[in-house]
């Protein structure tokens, strides 16, 4: 590399190509000048690959260091709520108290869906996976909202993003409260943003109970942990849909079928899966076996991070709140105490050590979120919830500078041309 250029040699001619300096963060080679080459970069995986540049979300996996728009994620968790750091998110600065106000009026009044959207549900199975739902309901918004959809208007990308963020707790208490067969909750503007969630799926039109304040800080303090964790799958799979062209209700869509993959926002259901399945402490050691053969499929759900190699920041305020609501609860669980051997086992180990594998978010999160009373097969669904913002706001960000639709080349390793042969001649 020479100065700010980095030189490629390919046979005996030389590229140069230029290195770019974020703010922070390692140089990027610009491979941009390689098409005059007629040669092309091989990434799967994008394991050296920035696909974008953003201003959003910063990630030091090395050192464990997450920050929304420069404020580190454990100050936003203990300082901040979910809809400040929406405002933060969508718009780059942390609101002061009047646009704050404003935001979350603006939310709020936004937080009913079409009344025809709930004959959507009957055509589901009431035993369909809840993301099965949210990935055909959150996509049928674009059929509803005509009038957000001209993605060349910013004030259109703008009610659409105000519209994700206040619609997706009311489709998520639907989903659930479609697959008991009880009446759908209309929201209560007169909650906050945690607290009516949380009222939408657990009261009932006959009964309405007050929603305890510890629970509801805790919904909340999960919200903002997930609300954005820069050029993940989920989050590429917007960013490609939307350098389509398509509406943003579609691209959070696709980013929801992205995030559903055990390897992604799968993973806590998969914890509280696999934590079932491994059923007693003394069971441990041989997952912990099968999990470091590699002949067995079997990983550790919960552990290891494409990007942190250190203790996943998030994890650290996830687990602390954990200990706080079992505490509050009264919840001697003893999953939890099954994890927190299986952690110290993991952790200990030197197949674990050696790769840097650390408890990630959603080792945590289940365990939260089952005392809080929400069933496994919803836990994606809140990670989809939450980070809808994060979508959104990348969506945003990329719509409102120049792009180009997203389309990798590839290494085609399959036949030369060949001649078509006749069925009777195969
Ligand atoms: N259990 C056992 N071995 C593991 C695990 C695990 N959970 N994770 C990684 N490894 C091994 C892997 O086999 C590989 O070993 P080797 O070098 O001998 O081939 C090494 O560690 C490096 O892993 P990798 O698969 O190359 O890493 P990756 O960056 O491609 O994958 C990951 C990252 C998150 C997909 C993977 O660690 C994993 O599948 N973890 C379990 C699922 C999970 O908890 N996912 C949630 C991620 S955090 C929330 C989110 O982003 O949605």
């Amino acid at each position: 590399m020479a100065d700010n250029k980095a030189q490629l040699h390919i046979g005996d001619k030389t590229v140069e190509l230029p290195v770019l300096t974020g703010t922070v963060g390692p140089d990027v080679i610009d491979v941009r000048g390689l098409t005059s080459t007629g040669r092309f970069t091989f990434d799967p995986g994008f394991m050296s690959t920035a696909s974008c540049e953003s201003k959003i979300t910063y990630i030091d996996g090395d050192n464990g260091i997450l920050l929304h728009r420069g404020y580190p994620i454990e100050q936003l968790a203990e300082k901040s709520d979910y809809l400040e750091t929406c405002y933060l998110l969508l718009n780059g600065e942390l609101p002061n108290a009047d646009q704050k106000a404003k935001f979350v009026s603006n939310i709020k009044n936004h937080t009913m869906v079409h009344e025809q959207l709930k004959n959507f549900f009957n055509g589901f199975r009431r035993d369909a996976h809840p993301m099965a739902v949210m990935c055909g309901v959150v996509g049928a918004l674009s059929a509803f909202y005509h009038d957000s959809l001209d993605i060349n208007d910013p004030q259109h990308r703008e009610i659409s993003a105000i519209r994700l963020v206040a619609k997706m707790p009311t489709l998520a208490a639907m989903v659930y409260k479609y697959s008991l067969g009880q009446p759908m909750m209309y929201p209560r503007n007169d909650l906050d943003y945690a607290e009516n969630f949380l009222h939408m799926m657990f009261n009932t039109p006959c009964e309405v109970k007050p929603i305890s304040p510890v629970v509801a800080k805790a919904m909340d303090r999960i919200f903002v942990l997930h609300a954005d964790h820069e050029q993940n799958a989920s989050t590429s799979t917007v960013r490609l849909a939307g350098s389509s062209g398509a509406n943003p209700f579609a691209c959070i869509a696709a980013g929801i079928a992205a995030l559903w993959g055990p390897a992604h926002g799968g993973a806590n259901e998969a914890v509280l899966t696999m934590l079932d399945e491994i059923g007693d402490v003394s069971n441990i050691e041989k997952f912990v076996a099968k999990a470091k053969d590699k002949n067995d499929p079997f990983k550790l759900m919960g552990f290891g991070h494409r990007v942190y190699k250190n203790f996943d920041p998030r994890a650290k305020v996830m687990k602390q709140t954990c200990d706080e609501v079992l505490s509050e609860l009264g919840i001697n669980d003893p999953q939890l105490e099954l994890a927190m051997k299986l952690e110290e086992i993991a952790r200990n180990d030197p197949y674990f050590k050696e790769r840097n594998l650390y408890p990630n978010v959603d080792f945590y999160s289940g365990i939260i979120l089952k005392a809080i009373g929400i069933p496994t097969s919803m836990f994606t669904v809140i990670f989809a919830l939450a980070r809808t913002v994060g979508w959104i706001s990348h969506w945003k960000e990329m719509l409102s500078g120049p792009y180009k639709i997203g389309r990798p080349r590839q290494l085609y390793t399959g036949y030369e041309k060949r001649d078509f042969v006749s069925v009777e001649k195969r």
